[in-house]
């Protein structure tokens, strides 16, 4: 059972989705013996944003890449592998500004290649990632999993669910720590509530 276990927020040690995502991976390690886990801290070292250079690299032919470009094309290629190679990927995703933090958005960015991520087809996109089962530990600052107005500006986990349906991946996983900028109590209740659902996870129930 292969693990890929992903970081992106930029607080270090402060950050509440860094520590909900270990959690995870930790109540995984309970679930499946046989867990081998693999680390991105995306946080610490962000993918290159994707410009017209990096597009060509990521998905032109080799033969015609200058030599900064190759090694795009093999660092991309070991990121479209390590993906696809997880049965289950972990993703620490904090809210940052209605959205997700912008090395979570690059390396989306480069998993999206064409003929190993997704192709199209006469009936439209189909995903050739699936299989497996992502698990989000999503952190904001507000609550957004209330009415539909509070739902309505959240362009953070609608995102990564959308996107990684593209891929392919239907099994996602919110596991949510909101309110977390909203005083102390509400900070503990919502940290509260995404430990309770670590705890179903280690207990294998449906999370
Ligand atoms: C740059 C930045 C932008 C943020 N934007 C939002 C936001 O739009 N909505 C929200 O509810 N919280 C927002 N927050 C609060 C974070 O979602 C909250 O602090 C969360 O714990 C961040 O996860 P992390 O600790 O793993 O980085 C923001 C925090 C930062 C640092």
């Amino acid at each position: 059972m292969q693990v890929l276990h992903i970081d992106s927020s930029v607080l270090g040690e402060a950050s509440a989705s860094r520590r909900i995502s270990a959690d995870i991976v930790s109540a995984l390690r309970q679930t499946h013996p046989d867990l081998t886990v693999s680390y991105r801290d995306l946080g610490a070292a962000p993918p290159a944003h994707m410009d017209g250079a990096i597009l060509q690299a990521m998905r032109g032919d080799v033969s015609q890449l200058n030599d900064a470009q190759r090694a795009e094309r093999a660092y991309n290629d070991t990121l479209v592998d390590e993906f696809l190679a997880a049965d289950i990927v972990v993703i620490g995703a904090p809210m940052y500004n209605f959205a997700i933090p912008t090395q979570l958005k690059a390396w989306l960015d480069r998993l999206a290649v064409p003929g190993r991520i997704f192709r199209y087809t006469e009936k439209g996109p189909e995903g050739l990632a699936g299989g497996k089962t992502v698990y989000i530990a999503s952190t904001r600052g507000g609550l957004y999993w209330g009415t539909p107005a509070e739902q309505a500006m959240d362009h953070q986990e609608s995102y990564l669910k959308v996107m990684l349906g593209f891929f392919g991946v239907t099994d996602v996983r919110f596991i949510r720590a909101e309110g977390l900028a909203m005083g102390d109590a509400a900070r503990a209740d919502g940290m509260k509530k995404a430990s309770g659902d670590i705890a179903a996870i280690a207990e294998r129930k449906a999370a």
